[in-house]
């Protein structure tokens, strides 16, 4: 809370500078952008800025410098000072309270933006800092309600969060509107019935369910090829296999390595043949090692797969037995980006496979004897909103069957009330569903499973 002090007295001292010394017009835009994260660290609602907040405080000293500039922020102040009269947030009142005098919003109401007038008190700075972070909001040219006032701060908290900044303030907007979207729908389905899952604003709140399937190199949507082209030759190792344990959580066994992020790169089959070979490889060698995606992306490149653009499972496990191994992920560390094979470095092998088969088509029944046997890769589509937000609990759709995301089944089970599910690990990083994983319901009447999820499974041999 020191640092939290510190910061406070850097904006007083800042908002003193900003009302004597008189520059260019002020864009709202950019003082908001250079304040919120650390409004929203004073407020308690995300870390420290990198950097420290005050460098915020510094950028919006270079903004505000002209008397025209002070009465522009002024206005704002004014403008505003209606809507946080009724604005009723804890986090905010609470650290208003902390100023030590008692918070009037009102005041700010009565500024007259014509006279030079110094802040007086930590609460005014606090107040005309408030004022200035609805200045976006004034620049719009609307009276905005609380809510959206609200919504425009968890806006810039989740842009903060997530590292997300906008070309401009028309793309800023355009994406405001999406968000705004999203949050909706996905608190209205939160708060929806008894739903076995749960959805949540996550690092993919500010894209349609449009541009999340459309964007194959931006946002991860589509990754697999449109053909899927299946082994020919199809034997089935774990067909006769009679019992099988009523759940599996290879992670316990320690078959798995820990969820990886793909990135804005379209190589999510890369990332599911991959943890599937890091799964042989651990049950037939003992030894768990992280293996190397990018290996793929950059080597494996004469056949359907194509890197960041698509690719398929099976023709990985084709490329990773033809080359005679696969190096690990320390030494072909992944870059997210379409790269020149490195061949002396796709000419070091950490682990190696004999080959692949495929499980039986549509069938969760053969599906079940591999993944009790080890992780298998499968094919989903991963294409609808609910799957965009994902959370936690037994997804149970709704979603089709157009395969367009690679995976890994590393698991099954019974959730605590009674859904049947597939323990799938995704590759969007640990944020995204329940730690970087998927709980998917298992045994649904389609025999394609659920997503799709029986359609295209395969794995590796060793
Ligand atoms: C403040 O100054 C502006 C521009 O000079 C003027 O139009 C406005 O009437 C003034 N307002 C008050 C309250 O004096
Ligand atoms: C499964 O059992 C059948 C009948 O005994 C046998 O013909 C087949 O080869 C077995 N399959 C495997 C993969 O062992």
């Amino acid at each position: 809370m020191k640092k939290a002090i510190i910061c406070v007295l850097a904006v007083v001292l800042a908002m003193v500078q900003l009302m004597v010394e008189p520059s260019q017009a002020v864009n709202c835009v950019d003082v908001d952008k250079s304040l919120l994260p650390c409004l929203t660290f004073l407020t308690g609602q995300v870390p420290e800025p990198a950097g420290g907040c005050c460098d915020g405080v510094k950028a919006l000293k270079g903004l505000v410098t002209t008397t025209a500039d002070k009465r522009q922020a002024c206005n704002c102040v004014k403008q505003a000072a209606a809507h946080y009269q009724n604005i009723k947030d804890n986090a905010v009142s609470s650290l208003a309270g902390k100023c030590g005098a008692p918070v009037s919003f009102p005041i700010s109401k009565n500024i007259d933006c014509n006279s030079t007038m110094a802040p007086t008190s930590t609460c005014l700075a606090f107040l005309v800092m408030l004022a200035l972070w609805s200045c976006s909001a004034a620049s719009r040219g609307v009276l905005l309600n609380d809510v959206e006032i609200t919504m425009l701060a968890r806006h810039e908290q989740w842009m903060y969060l997530h590292g997300r900044v906008y070309k401009d303030a028309t793309e800023k907007e355009k994406r405001f509107n999406v968000f705004k979207e999203n949050v909706k729908y996905i608190e209205q389905f939160n708060k929806g019935g008894n739903q076995p899952y749960k959805l949540s604003v996550n690092e993919f709140a500010d894209l349609t369910n449009e541009e999340f399937k459309a964007t194959r190199n931006g946002y991860k949507g589509l990754c697999l090829e449109d053909k899927l082209a299946r082994a020919t030759a199809s034997t089935f190792k774990y067909e006769n296999v009679s019992a099988v344990p009523s759940t599996m959580d290879w992670r316990k066994k320690g078959v798995v390595t820990p969820v990886k992020d793909q990135g804005q790169c379209g190589c999510c089959w890369a990332f599911s043949a991959v943890a599937a070979t890091e799964g042989i490889n651990k049950l037939k060698t003992g030894k768990l090692i992280s293996l190397s995606e990018q290996e793929l992306v950059d080597c494996d490149t004469k056949g359907v797969d194509q890197g960041c653009e698509g690719g398929l499972m099976d023709d990985a496990f084709h490329f990773i037995t033809s080359n005679k191994g696969l190096n690990t992920e320390t030494s072909y560390p992944y870059k997210g980006v379409d790269g020149t094979c490195n061949a002396k470095k796709a000419s070091t092998h950490a682990a190696q496979i004999t080959g692949f088969e495929d499980v039986p088509a549509n069938s969760e029944a053969a599906l079940l004897k591999a993944v009790a046997s080890q992780p298998v890769s499968v094919a989903i589509d991963a294409g609808g909103s609910d799957f965009q937000f994902y959370s936690s609990g037994v997804f149970t759709g709704s979603c089709g069957t157009d395969l367009d995301h690679g995976v890994t089944a590393v698991g099954y089970g019974v959730s605590a009330e009674g859904v049947k599910y597939w323990l799938v690990k995704n590759s969007w990083g640990t944020s995204w569903g329940e730690s970087g994983y998927i709980r998917m319901q298992r045994g649904v009447s389609a025999k394609e499973g659920l997503c799709g999820i029986a359609m295209e499974a395969s794995y590796p041999t060793a």
